[in-house]
């Protein structure tokens, strides 16, 4: 969603804060715009439209200043429009929101300032609200306005009366900062920074930052001066362009056996699941009666499949809740609950709030998350990061699989840890898990199998996913693949389900993906292979190598592995499926139409 970018210091601030709003175009957008502080006009001179960060480009070739904010919107409040693009100016203060304002009208009429404003947006409120708080103390200004708001937040402010001085302040939505000799920097997202220097901070929620060419001055609301805790990047950006791969998913999906392989084995101790390294004591797992995972989308699916593996392996029963659904539903959240959120970007709302909710109803809170200092992480007891590096594709793929490579260590923690598996065992379920870098491998190595077998769905409009056992959680996040990326109506069923309904769908060359990986359900799921052949169905199968018969035809061999391990493969091979079906369609596979990276609203 929305992207901010801040930089002051030697440089012409235009080229970097283009090519930081390049770097945020893949949390999704439709507009985008810059202010530069002009120095002769001692003013912020703003452009901005609707489009692409290049056609911003073509309009502020001219542009010079050393300051300056930008922004890249996905609109809520108002039209996609110039006139709705920040940044926003109003009397003496330029601004960039991310986030919501939800008490925006009354907050425009309480000002009288309805027939002044150029935009629908809560933002240009904001700026008209900063801008009549203002008596000579910009922090004061700043802090007496967001007091006034209600709703989430992340701000950068300029003031036509401050030369080269940027402000920023947030609640919820995230602000990171960081400084090298040419400047300093801030940002919505550490990716559009983190070229300049691997130190960052991440600005507490609820204080003021004033940024100059030499660095950082942080306040609370009551003026006192606070420190910040500097963390440091361990992603390799120098790795995050597309490396020779015509999209960043191909790229994040081929990713996928060595980030798996991170991810696993800094966890591993002498053959034992360890989380020391994440300072998250066993306790945790000890104690909990139950479970609940809470997260969105694919972060959800990977949820799925922790509640399979910790129910059949350890006995503890585990509850999977979308996070936008959980506090509506009253879930059972008691002292002895172990709260686990799940989430790539760790500033998914839904999930955040969720998170909170869990924590006011006393539960333990543990959060796997790939983004380092993100708010979930942030505000989470206990923190797992997963090493999936930056994932810029909207498309989650290799945080999945790390997702699901962590919670087959929970798995084996909490196996060992209630005496459900003994030394022996648990070993034994660690050095499978061990294998699957080399198993998704030997799906990657045949990529083009796969590729040859998407063809036949290069024209469909709908598609069902059929599988049983852990096989249909992987094909519902297969089948979010399909869809987000190919536009194609794809649905997962439990096969033994369809004769309940959705058979009746099925027709002479309808396309239907089945998965074979569970060898104590092979037979069942053959029966039901059978029955959507004899009605005409066109099958694709994806099947582990032992089980493949004749009677299988469009088949793509999976790697052998335990039953419980065979899901990893398999999702990889699917997330290939989708892939080629959208980028032989010809489409923007990295960011597909209507969705965003960060949703950072509810
Ligand atoms: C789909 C996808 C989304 C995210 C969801 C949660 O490919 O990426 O479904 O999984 O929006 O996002 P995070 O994991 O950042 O909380």
């Amino acid at each position: 969603m929305c992207g901010i970018i801040g930089y002051t210091g030697y440089s012409e601030a235009r080229g970097i804060l283009l090519k930081g709003l390049k770097t945020l175009e893949y949390r999704g957008y439709d507009s985008a715009g810059i202010s530069v502080y002009h120095p002769d006009f001692r003013e912020c001179l703003t452009t901005k439209c609707k489009g692409r960060v290049e056609d911003l480009e073509r309009k502020t070739s001219d542009i010079k200043g050393n300051t300056g904010i930008g922004h890249t919107r996905w609109a809520t409040h108002g039209e996609v429009s110039d006139a709705n693009s920040h940044p926003h100016k109003f009397g003496n203060v330029t601004v960039v929101h991310n986030g919501i304002i939800e008490n925006y009208e009354t907050i425009k009429n309480t000002l009288d300032v309805a027939d002044k404003l150029k935009s629908e947006t809560d933002s240009e409120v904001v700026a008209a609200l900063i801008d009549r708080c203002f008596t000579g103390d910009p922090q004061q200004a700043i802090v007496d306005a967001v007091k006034k708001l209600s709703g989430t937040y992340a701000l950068a402010v300029m003031f036509d009366s401050i030369a080269d001085t940027i402000f920023a302040v947030r609640n919820v939505s995230p602000i990171v900062c960081c400084k090298n000799d040419d400047g300093a920097y801030l940002a919505s997202d550490v990716v559009a920074i983190g070229g300049y220097s691997e130190d960052y901070f991440v600005l507490p929620e609820f204080s003021v930052a004033k940024i100059t060419k030499d660095g950082f001055e942080i306040s609370n609301f009551k003026g006192e001066p606070i420190e910040v805790e500097m963390l440091k990047l361990d992603w390799d950006i120098s790795n995050s362009g597309k490396c020779g791969y015509p999209f960043y998913m191909e790229k994040e999906i081929m990713e996928q056996p060595r980030v798996i392989e991170k991810t696993v084995m800094s966890r591993i101790k002498s053959g034992l699941p360890d989380f020391s390294c994440d300072k998250v004591d066993d306790e945790i797992f000890k104690k909990c009666s139950a479970i609940s995972v809470v997260a969105c989308g694919t972060a959800m699916h990977a949820g799925l499949i922790g509640k399979h593996l910790i129910e059949s392996v350890c006995s503890v029963p585990v509850s999977v809740h979308m996070a936008s659904e959980f506090m509506y539903s009253n879930p059972i959240v008691t002292d002895d609950t172990l709260v686990i959120c799940v989430s790539q970007s760790g500033e998914t709302i839904d999930t955040l709030e969720a998170l909170k909710y869990a924590k006011r109803h006393g539960a333990d809170t543990l959060s796997i998350v790939n983004v380092r200092g993100s708010s979930i992480a942030r505000e989470s007891d206990n923190v797992i990061y997963t090493d999936a590096g930056p994932e810029i594709a909207v498309a989650s793929t290799k945080a999945y699989t790390t997702q699901v490579a962590v919670f087959y260590l929970i798995t084996a923690k909490i196996a060992y840890l209630k005496g459900k598996l003994n030394y022996e065992g648990v070993t034994r379920f660690i050095s499978e898990l061990q294998r699957i870098p080399e198993a998704v491998q030997s799906v990657l190595d045949r990529r083009s199998d796969i590729h040859h077998l998407s063809n036949s769905l290069l024209t469909a409009e709908h598609a069902f996913m059929i599988g049983r056992g852990l096989d249909y959680p992987a094909l519902m996040e297969a089948s979010l693949k399909l869809k987000e990326i190919s536009y194609i109506h794809s649905e997962a069923f439990a096969s033994g389900e369809l004769k309940h309904g959705t058979i009746a769908l099925i027709t002479s060359g309808t396309p239907v993906i089945a998965l074979v990986t569970q060898q104590y359900l092979f037979s069942k799921q053959m029966s039901n292979v059978r029955e959507v052949q004899s009605r005409g169905a066109q099958v694709i199968t994806f099947v582990r190598r032992s089980l493949k018969s004749d009677e299988l035809k469009n088949c793509f061999e999976l790697p052998e592995m335990e039953d419980e391990f065979m899901l990893i493969p398999a999702v990889v091979s699917l997330q290939l499926l989708a892939y080629y079906v959208a980028s032989d369609k010809g489409l923007d596979v990295d960011k597909p139409r209507n969705l965003a990276k960060v949703v950072t609203v509810e």
